[in-house]
Parts: structure tokens; sequence; C-alpha cells
């Protein structure tokens, strides 16, 4: 336990950069949104204060209308496309123009509840929270036009889960006509088996000029792009940061941001509701230019156990998990389904950070057996495959890039968990 723990610090110090962390060196050489605020929770196992300097470099980035960017390119490095020239987003120090799952308030919570000296951290800890809770009324803003209470992506990318069989048909809608030529560089560092397709990165990158052309006006993106997603994991992720951001502010007496919080908690999940899709037994993405559910089972609809879902709803969650879950813990999309591929990205593979989230939302008493299945599976995991940005769920081949920050701080969160009694009480 020891000799992984040193290895899981060891990976994050090799990625720090000083102030932010690189995902992995080369395949990701710049600050990543999400992957940031999931490695401060690791940061916060051996230095809290650098966990909290890894949260506050990426809200230096936030933009003026509240958006913060899923790219922060802090220095110039060739080795990754689609770069700031590209992008061309005007900012002082460059940024991509979309934005990321939003877990920067999850992620605050769990390392404020690590640092032992709270008193001392009031002030930054007050401004974090302005700033989080500005992100999350610009999803509302811009992303809610109609104000129904969920929030679409208009770029694969956003979601995260850049190729997952849940974007298929919405991607096939945007065109790939007067694009510019292009030379990738993800598959010069990872094998293209385990990457997105060529015809998926078009379609990325058409996105990318159509929103340049557009300036990177917020106000008219969401409606100008022929991808408009709703996805249950990303507004789970989003409340889950919300109802986080709301009990840190009402700690700290600020009712005003707690008081919004909550009414823009209770909304969210009541709206989350009409994702519900009874035959497949979770929730299911929601294609906004046509008005349809999409009928996929992946990873998206099982991510919202991470929040406050009615109980009757994570019920028959952790039940269709009986189905999804492997020996190395919840791959990211349903095994049984034709669009299965088992090393490519995001259309089967198993990510820790996946395993850990929902493994967190299922620690509510009614389910911590299950939860720790997915904990031991995780570990297991690494055992054997080492702190790979991915694994293959079937027999747990490391895939992706190596050396993976993210993958790291959720080791070190799961060694917490493992050590800790079985019948501890939910946090
Ligand atoms: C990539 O480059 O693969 C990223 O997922 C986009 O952010």
């Amino acid at each position: 336990m020891k000799e992984i723990i040193e290895q899981a610090i060891a990976t994050i110090q090799a990625n720090d950069q000083g102030s932010y962390t690189v995902p992995t060196h080369g395949l990701y050489p710049f600050q990543w949104n999400w992957d940031s605020c999931l490695t401060a929770i690791g940061f916060a196992h051996f230095d809290v204060e650098r966990a909290w300097i890894e949260i506050e470099t990426l809200f230096k980035h936030q933009w003026e209308d509240g958006m913060v960017p899923h790219i922060i390119f802090h220095q110039q490095n060739d080795g990754y496309f689609p770069g700031p020239d590209v992008w061309n987003t005007g900012r002082p120090v460059p940024t991509s123009g979309i934005t990321q799952p939003p877990v920067a308030g999850y992620c605050l919570k769990k390392v404020f509840e690590r640092t032992d000296n709270q008193s001392e951290y009031v002030e930054r800890l007050r401004s974090l929270i302005r700033k989080i809770h500005a992100w999350h009324q610009w999803f509302y803003q811009c992303r809610d036009p109609k104000s129904e209470g969920l929030v679409a992506i208009i770029h694969p990318w956003e979601s995260g889960r850049d190729n997952s069989a849940d974007w298929d048909e919405a991607l096939a809608r945007v065109p790939t006509d007067g694009l510019k030529p292009f030379l990738r560089r993800d598959t010069m560092h990872a094998n293209p088996e385990h990457r997105p397709t060529q015809e998926q990165y078009k379609r990325y990158i058409w996105l990318v000029q159509r929103f340049e052309t557009s300036h990177w006006n917020n106000a008219i993106l969401h409606d100008r792009s022929p991808f408009q997603v709703v996805d249950p994991g990303f507004n789970a992720m989003l409340l889950q940061s919300i109802s986080d951001v709301g009990s840190l502010a009402r700690d700290i007496g600020d009712i005003e941001i707690a008081n919004a919080c909550e009414a823009m908690f209770n909304k969210g999940i009541e709206s989350l509701e009409t994702l519900w899709n009874e035959k497949l037994g979770q929730y299911v993405c929601f294609d906004r230019v046509t008005q349809m559910q999409i009928n996929n089972a992946s990873i998206g609809g099982l991510i919202p156990v991470l929040t406050q879902i009615p109980r009757h709803r994570k019920q028959a969650i952790a039940e269709t998990l009986g189905r999804f879950t492997t020996r190395f813990g919840i791959p990211s999309q349903d095994p049984a389904s034709t669009q299965f591929e088992r090393y490519r990205y995001w259309r089967g593979p198993v990510w820790l950070i996946i395993n850990y989230m929902i493994a967190d939302g299922l620690r509510d008493g009614d389910h911590d057996d299950l939860s720790q299945l997915i904990c031991k599976a995780s570990l297991d995991l690494i055992k054997t495959s080492g702190f790979a940005e991915y694994y293959d769920p079937v027999e747990g081949v490391a895939c992706g890039g190596q050396s993976f920050s993210w993958t790291a701080a959720m080791v070190l969160e799961f060694l917490d968990r493992a050590s800790e009694p079985a019948s501890a009480e939910p946090a």
C-alpha cells in the first residue's frame, strides 16, 4: 500500500508544472479544466496548499462572462492539436473557447474538508465560491436559453467523453465542408486504435471553426451550433457542484449564494427526471435539435448517482450497474451494446474518475457494498496496469496515455476508502 501511495504521489509530481498540472506529458501538455480539479483532490492528500493553487490557477483564466475554458495554454507546445492559433480566442493567456464538466465545486469541497487549518483559507474559499458560482450561472444563461433547468453541451469535447456513442447521431449532422486541412497530434502520442476516429475529428474541428467565426460570443453559440445535446452525467456533475458550493457558502455565511444554489439545484434535479429512460433503467441524453431522447446506454446516464436523485432512481441505477460492471469497474458504454469497443476511449474503456464518482455517489447507506466493490476493482486495476489514462474493461489492459494525474489522484482517494472500516457512515 505504501508503495502505491508513493507511486501515485510521484505520478502527480512528475506532471506538476508549479501552479498547474498537465494530465500527462506529451498527449496533453497544458492545463485541462476537469483534470485539474480532480487532480486537486489528489494533491490534498499530501500538499493541501498545492491543491488550492491548482483550482485557483484554473479560475484565473475564467472569462468575463463566467465561462471557464476547457484548456489553458500556459506555454507554447506544438505537440498538441488544436493549439491556440486554431481556437483564436484572443485571451491574454490563450485558452480554448469551450468548457468542460463543471466539477470544480465538488472538488473544492473535498479539498476544503482535507484542509486542517480551514480558518486560514476562508477568504480564498469565499473568492473561489464566487467564481465557481458565476460559472454555474453562466451555464444556465448560455446553455439553457429556454430556462428548462438542463444545460446543453455544444461540442463533444465539452462532455469530456469525446467519442461516446451518445453523440453519434448528433455528430453525424455536423458537416465537414469548408474544413481547413489539419494534422492530428494525438495519434502520435497514443495508439490510434484507442483514440477517436478521423471522421469524428473532422467534425470536432468543424465545430471549433464554426464557433471561431462567431468570435466565441456565448450569447449566440448555443443556437448557432448544429450540435446541442443535454447529457445527464454532465448535468449531474453541475448539480452536485452547485449543491457543494451552496453548502460551503452557507458554512461561511454567504446566504445569498447559498439560497441561489438551492434554487438552481431544486430546479435542475426536477428537470433531470425528464431524461429518465425506463426501458434502459438509466438516464439518457437528449438531442435538443431533434427534441428526441438518445437511445443509448452509456456511463452518462449512470453518473447521476453522484448527486441527490430520488432514491428509487438510485436503486434502479444500482441494478443497471450490475449489467455494466466488469471486474475492473464500470465501462463507459454498455458492454452488451453493438457500439461497445473495449479499447476506444469513451466507447467502452473504464476510467478511474468515473469509477470514483459513481462509487462516491453510492456511499449512501443503501449501496455501500457496491461502492466498496468498485473501489476494490479500481485498486486491482492499478496494481495490474499502472496509472493509465483508461483501461480495457475486459482484461484490464492499460490504454491511451500513461502516468495520468487524475488516475493517480483517484488512487489516493480509493486507498483511503479501502482503509475505512466496512460499517463506516456515509460521508
Ligand atoms: C483531446 O484533445 O483529446 C481532448 O479530449 C479535447 O479536450
